[in-house]
């Protein structure tokens, strides 16, 4: 296992360009799936998630073979129908395959996710939408079995106590597209990724209207085309480095920058005293802004929501940069009430935080100080190199591949701004891991295996 060293306190200047979206880019490769004509993918870094889906496709008969900047994957046996629980529990977002392989292949068996880092995450919508359409869908052996003739056109609600579901919408969009028909999804996704995947499936023949909004119309087609697709800008990646700049009080340059993605998180940044200035490009779903804050940061009022609210997947870097905040900010989070792995991890780098159930209330102070922590989700383990980046001293930030599902080698892209990251491999397990001091009671090697969090 790997761990990051961080040496605390430097400024960061420089340019950055964000690289492409994993959370657009899984169920775009899902959606290869949906057609036997090559699906390229270009902008997409090679990071484990991306790989571990590469891995579950060619278990299901797809082709895939790298393209300068991304991949081509063809689906050659559409005989095969297993996503193994092997796979599958090493990353949630496999579920993206089966509302693709129903559709086109008339049948699935996906190994029905766990739960994960930040709580129990059902997939109950996702099984009603698809059901909505016509498919059969039961659980045996712990996998979700669905079958169907031709899927029909419906209309399919995807509203759950927190909102809609993203991947949920993903999933039954895909499938709709070959169903007959029209299918009517109400309260859908309004992410920026389900507006990609619209996008590209209906670069590739489908018909889709109403995507970013809560209604899609989808017109079911008899087949799909081939497309070459590149992948829109990682939001919150691209978040996460504005907050790396603002923490260590940097200037820095992000090209690339999905402005319009990210409204609600340059207004509280801007509260907060962190400005996002766009400085040039005209398209603000990728343009070049500068971030720059000012010496003495202000608190503010975060609650995470659907898009385009406040995204949950980057309220933990939020946390860590409003503990260098003058007073105190709350931070409500509503899509998943557990997600605060980091709350504990963050006082031990001296952050005073005060949790009631999804409320967090951080009573900055402007002080972090370095120490060895756990990360334990991707976003948790972001928010922990960040407080490292501005704490006095030196940060040891364990479980660092946690980080690598979601971030391309952020080290070398934090010390080429001025940071001092390194990346070292454990050569013994930390006792902490070992010895389930932190009440995980999980071995080094299973630690590995915990339901992914995306
Ligand atoms: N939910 C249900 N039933 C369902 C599905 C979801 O009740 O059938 C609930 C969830 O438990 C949660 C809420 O609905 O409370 C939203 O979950 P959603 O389904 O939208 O999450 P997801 O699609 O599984 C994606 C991202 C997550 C991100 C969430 C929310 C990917 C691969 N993952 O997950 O990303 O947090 O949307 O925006 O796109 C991350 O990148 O770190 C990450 C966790």
């Amino acid at each position: 296992m790997e761990f990051f060293r961080i040496e605390g306190g430097r400024r960061l200047s420089g340019r950055v360009r964000i690289e492409g979206a994993k959370n657009a880019a899984l169920p775009l490769m899902a959606a290869s799936l949906l057609t036997d004509q090559p699906v390229t993918l270009r902008n997409i870094r090679p990071l484990a998630d991306i790989a571990n889906m590469g891995r579950l496709l060619e278990e299901l008969g797809v082709d895939i073979k790298p393209v300068p900047g991304g991949l081509t994957m063809q689906s050659v046996d559409e005989n095969r129908v297993h996503a193994r629980y092997d796979i599958v529990r090493t990353m949630r977002a496999s579920i993206c395959v089966l509302g693709p392989m129903l559709a086109r292949r008339r049948q699935a068996r996906v190994s029905m996710p766990g739960g994960c880092a930040f709580g129990h995450r059902p997939v109950d919508l996702h099984l009603r939408g698809l059901e909505a359409l016509g498919a059969k869908i039961e659980l045996k052996g712990g996998d979700i079995l669905a079958s169907a003739d031709r899927l029909k056109g419906d209309t399919v609600f995807l509203g759950g106590p927190f909102g809609s579901t993203v991947l949920g919408t993903a999933n039954v969009m895909s499938a709709a597209v070959l169903a007959s028909g029209r299918s009517t999804i109400e309260c859908a996704a309004c992410e920026p990724e389900i507006v990609e995947l619209a996008n590209m499936l209906n670069s590739m023949g489908a018909r889709i209207s109403g995507a970013g909004s809560p209604r899609l119309v989808i017109d079911g087609v008899e087949e799909l085309s081939g497309i070459n697709h590149v992948v829109m800008p990682d939001r919150i990646v691209a978040g996460t480095y504005a907050v790396a700049a603002a923490i260590t009080n940097g200037d820095v340059i992000l090209d690339d920058f999905p402005y319009d993605a990210l409204l609600a998180t340059v207004n509280h940044c801007r509260e907060i005293g962190v400005h996002i200035q766009r400085v040039s490009g005209d398209d603000p779903t990728r343009c070049t802004v500068r971030v720059t804050s000012e010496r003495n940061l202000k608190p503010t009022t975060i609650t995470t929501q659907p898009h385009p609210g406040f995204p949950t997947d980057l309220q933990a870097q939020l946390m860590a940069l409003v503990c260098m905040a003058e007073g105190n900010s709350v931070i409500t989070e509503k899509i998943y009430p557990e997600r605060f792995m980091h709350v504990a991890e963050l006082m031990r780098m001296g952050a005073q935080l005060y949790r009631q159930g999804p409320t967090v209330v951080v009573a900055g102070g402007g002080k972090l100080i370095g120490a060895p922590v756990m990360a334990s989700d991707l976003r948790a383990s972001a928010s922990l190199v960040l407080a490292g980046l501005a704490a006095e001293g030196e940060t040891i930030v364990h479980r660092v591949y946690h980080l690598d599902r979601g971030y391309h080698q952020m080290e070398e892209t934090l010390n080429a701004l001025g940071g001092r990251v390194e990346r070292i491999k454990e050569e013994k397990p930390a006792a902490a891991e070992t010895d389930g001091l932190r009440g995980e009671g999980v071995s080094t090697m299973s630690a590995q295996f915990v339901q992914d969090d995306r």
